[in-house]
């Protein structure tokens, strides 16, 4: 076997791209594709812990996995410490591999009620909130951050200090404040200043959308592994460090069928149809009539649509092959 990159405390990662968690997006279907074709592991979508402990059933959906996933991590939000350490305890009787405690997350409606990424504001609650977690569950607990709320409060190597300190096993960084949001750039010198700064593996996350990109942050950074969110939308390979471009209409097609059928299992018809769609316009990008296609997949309604549109478009691609 080859060897490990990293470990989360004794759980040995084996690969250096891990497909990022998103909320509407990294559900059990499009994760078993990413896992597949080579994320080193699985993070589920974010999960309120005061809604865990009300036994929302749509909630518990999110934590369902598949074992070909592991290592699985489940991601929570909360802003109590004692509803994080509850929610904790609960779920780590369904089995995954490490929790993971969201500070990222810069949604007014998460972040303004001090979970997500309003959890920086705090990094004493932070430094409890794991000393807790660690007391309470026997799995690694890790934690996903940004760099600080805004400019004027860059406390990222302050929390990953305390961090470390109270026992987390990995840190992801995504390189931006909450302030930032999307804007911007990802600063991957601060990535790079707390790897040097902790012992625990960090993955660094921001703007990595290219097999390219995995590198440069790898460089750049000194960062054990490298989370990609967007740029793995409709494009999965990248997971296999292939260049979007490379992808053959074929494989795109059988991609879309593949995933709509996962989705279609997991959810059932109406719903897995309609989650399906959000990606499925994605895998066409850079194909030929791209746009066109792209328009009438959001006008699809049936699976027997998408598989007409898919031959249809089949014969647009041969017809631009030359002689
Ligand atoms: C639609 C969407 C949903 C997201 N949901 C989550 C989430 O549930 N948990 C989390 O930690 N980050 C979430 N994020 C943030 C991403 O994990 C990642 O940190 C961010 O998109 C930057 O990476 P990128 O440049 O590769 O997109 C989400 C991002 C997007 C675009």
């Amino acid at each position: 076997m080859n060897t490990p990159n990293f470990h989360v405390r004794d759980i040995p990662i084996y690969g250096d791209a891990i497909l990022a968690p998103m909320s509407g997006y990294s559900d059990l279907p499009f994760r078993s594709i990413t896992r597949e074709l080579g994320s080193a592991m699985s993070y589920t979508e974010f999960v309120p812990a005061p809604g865990l402990l009300k036994e929302i059933e749509t909630l518990y959906r999110k934590l369902l996995y598949t074992e070909s996933e592991r290592p699985i991590v489940f991601q929570i939000y909360g802003a109590n410490v004692q509803e994080l350490v509850d929610a904790a305890q609960r779920i780590e009787q369904l089995g995954p591999d490490i929790i993971d405690l969201n500070m990222g997350c810069w949604a007014p409606k998460v972040a303004e009620n001090g979970s997500g990424a309003g959890l920086l504001r705090d990094p004493q609650k932070i430094g409890q909130i794991f000393r807790e977690l660690n007391k309470a569950v026997s799995i690694p607990v890790t934690g996903k951050i940004r760099l600080g709320w805004d400019n004027d409060s860059l406390n990222y190597l302050d929390v990953c200090k305390i961090l470390e300190d109270n026992g987390a096993a990995l840190i992801a960084v995504h390189g931006r404040t909450k302030h930032q949001a999307y804007r911007g750039n990802a600063n991957w010198d601060a990535i790079a200043e707390i790897k040097q700064a902790v012992s625990v593996p960090v993955i660094g996350n921001g703007d990595v959308k290219t097999p390219g990109d995995i590198q440069r942050m790898k460089a750049h950074t000194g960062v054990d592994g490298v989370m990609i969110a967007r740029a793995a939308i409709g494009n999965p390979w990248i997971f296999q460090h292939k260049e979007r471009e490379d992808i053959s209409y074929e494989a795109r097609a059988d991609m879309l069928r593949k995933h709509m059928q996962l989705s279609i299992d997991y959810y059932g018809a109406d719903t897995g149809f309609r989650l399906f769609k959000r990606h499925a316009v994605k895998y066409v990008y850079g194909t030929h009539g791209a746009s066109r296609m792209r328009e009438a997949l959001c006008d699809v309604e049936t699976p027997a649509d998408v598989h007409d549109l898919i031959a249809r478009y089949q014969a647009k691609q041969l017809s631009k092959v030359p002689a």
